[in-house]
This record gives structure tokens, sequence and C-alpha cells, in this order.
């Protein structure tokens, strides 16, 4: 393909680099002179490893070209990748100067190619860019630019995953390559661009592919302050964290995988939030400051509240909660956040009727029938028998369980609202009218 490379920093010049060394006639265009003048005389303008002779290689074989000017790079370009800064600007918002103005000049070098030749051109963001960047910024200068041109022009968004230092070996083996579009024609191009990778390639919405990059950086820079969190109250200790975070890392089920990373409601239970209540007791006892993990505590008191507030915002008085325990197939009500959700909800005077599979008065014997007449009274006398009389009545559902009674008493009778707190009731609730997920 003939592929135009807007930006020559860390990213475009591994890309443009890469790109030609695997077939593709790249042209890189840079505002900066000097960045061009080094890929022109064979050279790479950033230092990464093994780059330096890929470029040399590539401007040598004709492969690699390098520009100032956008029309010469964009001149008979099926897809052009935009790969320019997007440093902070005040109050940290992500600035989108470099991005607006790279949009102008394909747009302008679209409109000065032959005005009677139907191109078809295909506009990829690898810059980091906020969700909706491609639909507010992009496709709508694209549009006005180019309306009234007998141009075919699509726009997308595809992350990019490499890391400085191992640049060139990060782009050979990317950990995922997504393509955040609408347009077939783009979803076709990135696909055909990145066949010699031989990955799958995900075609996504493109908001998802732009929240995806930035996932991505949260969770890095959350595992590193999580480990050198610890470390800073276990040196305190007299423990060597290095060897507590590596047999750590050695959990593969638990820990370094994907559990614990759905999206949905509140962590509780018997074990997570009394034990890190006492890790931040051992921190400040010892002097050690984990604003990390107090932040988590805080965060899962957040999705509670934000459930009460949705509930609170409506007219709405009468709510099933359907699921109590902490978790499905449990019946340990300690520390459940459904509990908590449920008494808040009765504090504010709503209505409220529980049902729980396992914690149903029906079954409920031994210890757990002493708990619940000891600590819940009040919650125990709202207990429906089933799922269907819980429902019946109910202007708003809120359900924090995926068992099947469940999910054929909303079907059957569905309230004006389903609050969803699991991400597990499946297509035919989702397609209610009145569903809603807790965070999606
Ligand atoms: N550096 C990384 O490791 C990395 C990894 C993944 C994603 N990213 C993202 O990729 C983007 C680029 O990062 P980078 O580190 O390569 O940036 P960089 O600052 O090294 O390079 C950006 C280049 O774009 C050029 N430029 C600016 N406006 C231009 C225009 N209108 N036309 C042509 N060139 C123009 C600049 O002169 C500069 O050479 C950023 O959004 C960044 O967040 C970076």
């Amino acid at each position: 393909m003939r592929v135009a490379v807007i930006g020559l920093g860390y990213v475009g010049t591994v890309t443009a680099a890469c790109l030609a060394a695997n077939g593709h006639e790249v042209w890189g265009v840079d505002i900066d002179p000097a960045k061009v003048a080094e890929i022109q005389a064979g050279r790479s303008p950033v230092a990464e490893p093994g780059l330096e002779d890929i470029v040399a290689q590539a401007v040598t074989s004709g492969m690699l070209h390098a520009t100032t000017s956008s029309a010469e790079a964009l001149a008979g370009a099926e897809i052009s990748l935009l790969c320019v800064g997007t440093p902070s600007a005040t109050r940290g918002a992500a600035d989108l100067s470099y991005v607006q103005r790279a949009v102008d000049d394909i747009v302008a070098a679209l409109r000065s190619c032959d005005p009677s030749a139907s191109m078809s051109h295909s506009v990829i963001v690898r810059s980091t860019v906020p969700p909706g960047t491609v639909e507010n910024v992009v496709l709508p200068a694209l549009a006005s630019g180019l309306d009234g041109t007998a141009h075919k022009v699509g726009a997308g968004m595809c992350p990019e995953f490499l890391r400085e230092g191992s640049g060139v070996a990060d782009f050979y083996a990317p950990p995922l390559i997504v393509v955040g579009t609408s347009d077939p024609m783009v979803a076709a191009a990135v696909t055909s661009l990145f066949r010699f990778l031989d990955q799958p390639v995900r075609i996504v919405g493109v908001r998802v592919a732009e929240s995806l990059k930035y996932a991505c950086n949260a969770f890095h820079a959350t595992k590193v302050s999580f480990a050198n969190e610890l470390a800073r109250l276990f040196r305190l200790l007299g423990v060597d964290s290095r060897e507590v975070m590596s047999l750590f890392c050695e959990d593969r089920v638990l820990n370094i995988s994907p559990s614990y990373l759905r999206p949905g409601y509140a962590f509780g239970g018997s074990c997570l939030p009394k034990d890190l209540r006492s890790l931040l007791y051992l921190a400040r006892m010892n002097g050690a400051d984990m604003p990390l993990l107090v932040g988590t505590l805080a965060t899962n008191e957040l999705v509670i509240h934000e459930v009460v507030d949705r509930v609170a915002a409506s007219d709405s008085r009468k709510i099933a909660l359907l699921g109590l325990s902490f978790k499905a197939d449990t019946d340990d009500l300690r520390e459940s956040p459904n509990v908590a959700l449920a008494e808040r909800l009765i504090g504010k005077g709503f209505d409220v009727q529980i049902y729980d599979q396992v914690v149903n008065p029906a079954c409920l014997v031994g210890a757990n029938r002493r708990y619940m007449e000891s600590k819940l009274p009040h919650l125990q006398r709202l207990l429906a028998h089933d799922a269907a009389q819980a429902v019946k009545g109910a202007e708003i559902a809120i359900v924090a369980t995926s068992d099947r009674a469940v999910q054929e008493a909303l079907i059957n009778d569905p309230p004006q609202r389903i609050i969803d707190l699991t991400g597990r009731l499946g297509a035919d609730l989702e397609s209610l009218p009145g569903y809603e997920g807790i965070g999606w």
C-alpha cells in the first residue's frame, strides 16, 4: 500500500520504517525539517534499538521517504497514519491542536490532488486521543474540508501499544491490533496494512479503541504504584517486597489474570474490606502512606453511592433488590455492598422488596438465620419468597445476581427500569427498553 505517516517522532518513525521494511511504500511527513532531513539521510531521528538499520535499509531500497510537504506525502496514498503528539494542556487535558492541524493538512493535501480523481483514503489516528476525538474532531474536519470533492474518505483509530526502548520489537509483536471504526473501507485498509504481522485485527467501535489505550496506560501506571506502595510498607516491616511480588506474579489464576477486571458492582464480603483495612492500619502505624489503596476504598464507596443517586433521582418509590449476598451462590452477608445499598434505600424511604436465591427466608437455617435475625432484622422483613413476588409492582429492579429465576421474573414482568450490577444478564434482558448497566 502507499502510506503517509504524519509525525516522525517515536511512534511515527518506528511505524514508517517497519511498514517500509515490509513492502509498503511509505512517505513520512513532519513539520520539523530536522527530522525529515535525518530520514532523508538514512538515519533515524529518534533513538530506538534496531531502528537505525531499518531506516537506513528502507531509505536505500526506496520504500521510505520523508518530506515536510503533506501534499507530497499524501499524493496517491490509500491510508494516512496520524502519529503526532497529544501532550498535556493546562489542567491535564490532551492538547489536540497537533491532531487538528494534521487533519487540516490532510484535507488541504487531498484537495490539492487532481479534483476529477475520485480517491479513497483512510485516516487512522495512532496518537493517543480521548474518546470522541475521531467522531467530534477528525470526521467533521474531513467532511467539511472535503465537501464538494469526489474523495471518499473515512477515519478510524488504531491505538499504538509500543514502548520506547523496545519500540521495534513491540511494533512486530503488538499485544493487540485493534481498529475502531464503523467504516468497512477503513477496517479493510488497516487489516490489509498489518497483514504481514499475521495477527488478528479486532474491529470495534471507535470510542472503544480510543478508550482502550487510556485503560491500558492507567492499568500500567496503577500496577507500578501498587507494587511500589506495598514495597513502601513491607520494607518498614522487614519484608523483602521483591520476593512477595515475585510470588504474587506466579498466581496466574487470581492475580495476573482477567479476574477482578470486569466492570460491575462494589467489592465486599468477609475478606477484601477487612484485610484492606488491616493493611492500611499497619501502614498508618508504621508511617507509610498508601494513597492508592486508600483510594480503592473511596472508589468502592462511590459505586454504591452512584446507584443510590440514580434511584433517588427518579420518581419511582417501589424497588426490587435482586441478590443480597456479596456475590452469587453464597449466603455470606458480611460486608455485602447489597446490604449497604438496601439500608440506604430504606433509609431514604424507598419501598424495597428483596429476593436472594440463597438468602431465602424459606431456606435460612442455623448460623445464617441467627445472623439475619440479630444483625439484619430490618432486612429480614423485606425478603420475598421468590423472584416474581419481589418484582411484582416494582418500578425499578436492581439486579445483583444472574440467577435464572430472577431473569425469568424480569422477562415475565419487566419493571420500568432494570439497573444491572452484574453485566451477566444476557441479551434478552439487555434488550428490554428499561435496561441500564451500572457502568456501561
Ligand atoms: N512514545 C510512545 O512510546 C508512545 C506509545 C504509544 C502511543 N504514543 C502516542 O503517540 C503519539 C505520538 O507520540 P510520540 O512519542 O511519537 O510523539 P513525538 O513528540 O515524539 O512526535 C510527534 C511528531 O509529530 C510532529 N508533528 C506535529 N504536528 C505535525 C503536523 N501537523 N504534521 C506533521 N508532523 C507533525 C512533531 O514535529 C513530532 O516530530 C502521542 O499521542 C502519544 O501519546 C506514544
